[in-house]
């Protein structure tokens, strides 16, 4: 065997296995962190793909259901921070639509830690880094969602 052929080998033994992560984003602050994040060049994993909303108020538990049953791995919930949001109190009801979501996934048999709530404002650009990277890294530990498969598109 060729020394490239080898490498090659030893390369694709190596390769990690990549989550797909769904992230729920409100308008004013979460999706503009995200964009902080960009516009900062700040380095993250880029395992996620981003649903925008208008505030976090609107994600209900169908969604993040959906989010799991089309595949993801992983769904993270992002908003203003308590007492910042947009619509006044659409973070506070995001919270409690999040804790029946959270019922819900362990009902369907999932880890807790597929599903994540975060505060992000639109200036914290590295603090979204931050969350998606221990994010990512959360869920690859746990492996692929057993819900995923035959929905899983690579
Ligand atoms: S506008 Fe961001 S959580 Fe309501």
């Amino acid at each position: 065997m060729t020394a490239v052929k080898t490498k090659r080998k030893a390369k694709k033994k190596t390769k990690q296995w990549n989550p797909n992560i769904v992230v729920f984003a409100c308008n004013w602050c979460s999706y503009a962190g995200a964009d902080t994040a960009g516009v900062s060049r700040i380095q993250h994993q880029p395992h996620f793909r981003m649903i925008r909303v208008m505030c976090s108020g609107r994600i209900q538990p169908g969604f993040v259901l959906k989010a799991f049953e089309k595949g993801a791995d992983g769904v993270l919930v992002s908003g203003c921070h308590i007492g910042d949001c947009h619509y006044i109190f659409g973070n506070e009801r995001a919270l409690e639509q999040f804790e029946k979501t959270k019922n819900m996934v362990r009902l369907l048999g999932l880890e807790e830690g597929r599903l994540r709530l975060e505060w992000i404002s639109a200036a914290e650009g590295a603090r979204f880094a931050q969350v998606i990277n221990e994010f990512t890294d959360q869920v690859r530990e746990l492996g692929p969602s057993p819900l995923a498969t035959g929905n899983r598109k690579h």
